[in-house]
């Protein structure tokens, strides 16, 4: 009993040292995930397919009785590629273990385990065949971005009901479209039954020297390859307004926001008071910069138009220019007009009554809002009055064909001359998919939204109308700068006399 427990063990050991030694170690924890959705987003050459098919044998041998079906779009594709594949994994991973593997061009695409597992295929072009599979327990979609939605619902549908190990549909793919469905299904939103894994060619010791170096080159001949295929970032097509290898270098830095969340206030009717951030993971208000005393804020507003645009409100800091939050939320998540309003007069109040400068265009409302709350810090431009003929001046940001081309010109070069002052991942996916159409108009492409380059724009072009430096404090000294603090944390004791004594209290 004792010896068969010890063969049990050394087994186990065994198998786990096998396992470590041919698995690229990013995919290594997502052996046994069991996630419904199990979604492999990666550039060329990560190690993805080769990790589906290691992870359906390894449950095929350990889980009798399983029924994968591996699916691409095209039946005639599937025998080179998954099929090819997994045929040379299961006879090297358990040559045992194998029962059958037809040979030859003209036969059945099928492998069958001793078990009783098997492992079938099927084109998505070829209607028929997968009508005829039946009591699937696992599904690996090969190359998913050239599958559309409406076929993977319909594969999702067939594995259901009961099975006696966990459900899991594996889906693979290059990022090649910021614009796809998978992004917006599975990315852009949360949903506990989906792990995604991002994986690039860097994570995956086992590729051949050759390969690393093709995917390198793509960085001086095509960017978008580059950006798909070496990076396993979304794709874009189409002709970029803004510089779009200075978004992408900001993208891959991913920055994160230092808190995430939405403002709380009491509101009696007419005024907003005791305003606080509560941290909220699921929320709309990204802060990527605290604010500190004195500092100066731009603050740009667009409003939500029908559909499915968002409310966004862009905020930077303006000494430095650098995005400091962003508020970005729509009529689906339970936002209306009223409710921007508050939560911009929110925004400002908290970032030291921040100049705002909101688009009025569509609506006046959330202008007209914050004003009955009482802001007192607005863009002002003028226009001309109809009634007297004379210039006057309104409050917010009004769009025309003079004005938005102007405004999406200076943020054009804004991206060139200083892309690290734009953070926030949303905004830089918006720079990226907004293009020139046929008309040189700037537009976002397709169905993507402009709602955060045009808030980015307008806070922008508003920076002229705030001060560029810190207020000076209650003794009339400005604010200590962060340079400051620095020089005074690495003086000598001597030296901070000094320094005090130069710089005032930095209170
Ligand atoms: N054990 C292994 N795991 C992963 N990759 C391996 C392994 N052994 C060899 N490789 C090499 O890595 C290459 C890339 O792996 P794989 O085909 O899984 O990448 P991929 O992420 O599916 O790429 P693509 O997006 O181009 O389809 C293989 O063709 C092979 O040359
Ligand atoms: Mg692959």
């Amino acid at each position: 009993m004792a010896k068969s427990n010890l063969d049990t063990a050394v087994s186990a050991a065994l198998w786990w040292r096998g396992v470590k030694s041919r698995t690229v170690p990013a995919f290594l924890p997502l052996l046994f995930d069991e996630h419904r959705h199990l979604v492999l987003k990666g550039g060329g050459g990560s190690g993805k397919s080769i990790f589906a098919g290691q992870k359906i044998i390894e449950r095929c041998v350990s889980e009798p009785g399983h029924r994968f079906l591996v699916s691409r779009k095209v039946a005639r594709t599937l025998r080179q590629s998954c099929f090819h594949q997994l045929s040379q994994q299961a006879r090297e991973m358990y040559p045992d273990e194998v029962e059958v593997i037809p040979r030859g061009n003209s036969s059945e695409m099928y492998i069958r385990f001793r078990n009783g597992s098997e492992i079938l295929f099927a084109g998505l072009d070829d209607v028929e065949k997968l009508k005829s599979i039946h009591d699937i327990t696992g599904i690996w979609i090969e190359e998913a971005s050239e599958v559309a939605e409406g076929d993977f619902d319909q594969l999702d549908i067939r594995l259901r009901g009961a099975t006696k190990y966990y459900k899991q549909i594996i889906i693979s793919f290059n990022p090649i479209s910021i614009n796809h469905w998978l992004k917006k299904r599975f990315f852009d939103r949360e949903d506990k039954r989906v792990r995604v894994h991002e994986s690039t060619y860097r994570d995956n010791p086992f590729l051949p020297e050759e390969d690393r170096l093709t995917l390198e080159a793509y960085k001086e001949t095509n960017p978008y390859y580059y950006t798909v295929y070496a990076l396993g970032m979304w794709g874009v097509v189409g002709k970029t307004f803004f510089h779009a290898q200075n978004v992408q270098e900001q993208l891959e830095k991913r920055i994160l926001p230092v808190r995430v969340g939405r403002f709380a206030y009491d509101y009696d009717g007419l005024a907003i008071s005791n305003i606080r951030f509560v941290d909220d993971d699921t929320s709309f208000v990204r802060i990527y910069q605290e604010p500190s005393p004195g500092r100066p804020f731009v603050c740009g507003g667009d409003t939500a138009g029908e559909g499915s645009d968002s409310f966004v409100g862009q905020c930077l800091d303006n000494v430095t220019g650098q995005q400091a939050a962003i508020l970005r939320s729509c009529y689906e998540d339970g936002m209306d007009e009223g409710l921007y309003a508050k939560q911009l007069y929110c925004l400002g109040q908290y970032y030291n009554e921040a100049l705002l400068a909101v688009e009025t265009n569509f609506s006046t409302h959330p202008q007209k809002e914050l004003e009955r709350l009482g802001y007192k810090n607005f863009y002002v431009r003028e226009r001309a009055d109809t009634y007297s003929g004379r210039t006057a001046k309104s409050f917010g940001f009004q769009t025309t064909s003079r004005t938005r081309p102007m405004v999406l010109g200076e943020l054009q070069r804004l991206v060139r001359e200083q892309p690290e002052l734009i953070v926030d991942q949303t905004t830089l996916d918006e720079l990226l998919t907004f293009t020139f159409d046929e008309k040189m108009h700037a537009a976002a492409e397709g169905d993507a939204h402009d709602d955060c380059v045009m808030a980015l724009a307008i806070a922008y072009h508003a920076r002229t109308q705030q001060r560029n430096y810190d207020a000076p404090n209650a003794n009339g000294r400005k604010p200590w700068t962060k340079g400051m603090w620095e020089d005074y944390r690495n003086a000598s004791a001597r030296e901070k006399e000094q320094l005090l004594a130069e710089w005032g209290d930095p209170a």
